[in-house]
């Protein structure tokens, strides 16, 4: 079958791989090949053990795969055959010289742009998948435009809202889809070229579309609006756990504005992800780098209240543990950012769980999906912590349990089973409030909820 255009992606990432299998399902129409420069991931792309887990995309890569949907190590000739080429590499936190520590690492990307530009020999929408700092666009088309050969290059924006855990529900029926082009007959001419491939099953009153800087903003903006949310809910965490007030009640009562609206208000040990931390850090030096230091430091004070949320989660256990955690087995429950996801990149759980290691308590850290990131996030400290997929194994002869991450799983448990297995006084420190605080206290464990009245045996 003749394709109406060929797709390529550079990146085959958490974004970049579930984004085209959902384009390919949705669009048979096109050909979409995704390259990255990781062979391994390549490899598994095309294996039945996909390289990361997301309900539903097995299912969605089974249907397209092999038909319209292809996975490859060849980058030079993916680029040379695409007519769409979206960039979904990796944009870490620059962790060396001038904005350390904020700014977005963007090697990958300008070596990815020089690389299309090297191999292009006929024009091409090069389209931003990856979350970029504001006039990133600019850079690219200045490198795209370096060269004498005339090819030309339309660069538009088009970053990606999805969420980890629900990325193909979020694909499939997205709030809205956001492109930014400029105000050119060819910006727009490659405009309408993207507008089509969503067109296909996305409603047009949800692809909206705007300027290139107010997309790649809006996308900065987004994540930094999400995670304020949930620091501004975790200070009324601490603020309840102080005057008897519940943050769950608080939360509901406040969510039923509908101006304010009832998601993204769950306190937690603190939120995690590869997004937010590092999206609000660059928010954060882009408004210093335009000598906006009251506004940077407004956005810089979610990530500090996030930091601190966390490590006030072992400080309240050692508290409520006499004092002292050194020697003491605890099971961590979930060691992922967030459920249904494998991803640890930035999860609470490491924090809480180098707290720990700092106390000289011995973590047991169970995960259904998560344990083999795990080992590979604490590779130097192998020898003071242990792993498990077995929560019951996990519980033996524990002081305490640590709710990290908010799998359903750990709802479901047997906890009369659970407290056998533990030595006594028995903790539950529930760092997602998921789990019936009442039932465990009548079972005799001593509960530390988020934002709520202990509940402790005398
Ligand atoms: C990435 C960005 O981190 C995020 O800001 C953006 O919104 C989407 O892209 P993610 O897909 O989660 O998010 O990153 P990751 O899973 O690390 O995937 C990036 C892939 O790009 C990796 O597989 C990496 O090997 C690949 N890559 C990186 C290339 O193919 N070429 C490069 O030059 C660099
Ligand atoms: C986020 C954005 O939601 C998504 O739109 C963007 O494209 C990427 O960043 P993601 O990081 O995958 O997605 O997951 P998300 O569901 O937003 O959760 C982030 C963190 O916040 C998790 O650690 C989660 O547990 C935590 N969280 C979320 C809370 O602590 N409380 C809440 O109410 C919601």
């Amino acid at each position: 079958m003749a394709f109406r255009k060929r797709i390529l992606c550079i990146g085959a990432g958490y974004v970049g791989g579930p984004t085209m299998a959902v384009i390919a399902d949705k669009c048979p129409q096109y050909k979409v090949t995704v390259v990255d420069i990781n062979r391994a991931r390549i490899e598994a792309w095309n294996s039945p053990n996909l390289p990361i887990y997301e309900p539903g995309l097995d299912a969605v890569v089974e249907r397209a795969r092999g038909r319209n949907l292809f996975f490859s190590a060849n980058i030079d000739a993916g680029i040379r055959e695409a007519d769409i080429i979206f960039v979904s590499v990796n944009t870490p936190t620059k962790n060396f010289g001038q904005g350390a520590g904020y700014a977005s690492d963007l090697q990958y990307l300008e070596q990815t742009a020089r690389r299309i530009l090297e191999v292009s020999d006929r024009p091409k929408i090069i389209v931003e998948k990856s979350t970029l700092p504001v006039r990133t666009a600019e850079a690219m088309e200045r490198i795209l435009d370096s060269t004498p050969r005339g090819v030309h290059f339309d660069v538009l924006s088009n970053p990606e809202f999805l969420a980890e855990g629900s990325a193909i529900a979020d694909l499939e029926n997205p709030d809205r889809v956001l492109l930014g082009a400029r105000d050119t007959a060819s910006g727009q001419k490659a405009l309408a070229e993207i507008v089509r491939i969503y067109a296909n099953w996305v409603p047009r009153e949800r692809i909206l579309t705007t300027n290139v800087w107010s997309s790649e903003l809006s996308k900065l903006t987004a994540n930094a609006f999400l995670a304020q949310r949930i620091s501004s809910i975790n200070t009324i965490s601490a603020l309840c756990e102080r005057t008897e007030a519940n943050v769950d009640e608080v939360a509901f009562a406040i969510g039923r504005d509908s101006r304010i609206g009832p998601k993204f208000l769950k306190a937690s040990v603190g939120f995690g992800g590869s997004c937010f931390k590092k999206d609000i850090l660059n928010l954060v030096y882009l408004c210093r780098h335009y000598g906006l230091m009251e506004v940077a430091d407004y956005w810089e004070s979610v990530v500090r209240l996030n930091d601190w949320q966390q490590h006030r989660f072992v400080g309240r256990m050692l508290t409520h543990m006499f004092n002292t955690i050194a020697g003491k087995r605890v099971a961590v429950f979930g060691f992922a950012f967030k459920a249904d996801t494998g991803d640890t990149r930035e999860t609470p759980a490491l924090t809480v769980v180098r707290d720990l290691l700092a106390e000289h308590a011995v973590p047991v850290i169970t995960d259904p999906k998560a344990i083999p990131e795990a080992r590979h996030d604490l590779a130097d400290a192998l020898d003071r912590v242990e792993f498990t997929e077995d929560p019951y194994e996990a519980v033996k002869g524990a002081h305490a349990i640590a709710v990290c991450t908010e799998w359903q799983q750990f709802v479901r448990l047997d906890y009369a089973k659970i407290f056998a297995l533990m030595r006594k006084p028995a903790f539950v420190f529930d760092g997602r409030n998921i789990l019936d605080h009442r039932k465990l206290y009548d079972v005799g464990f001593n509960v530390v909820p988020i934002g709520k009245a202990e509940l402790i045996h005398h």
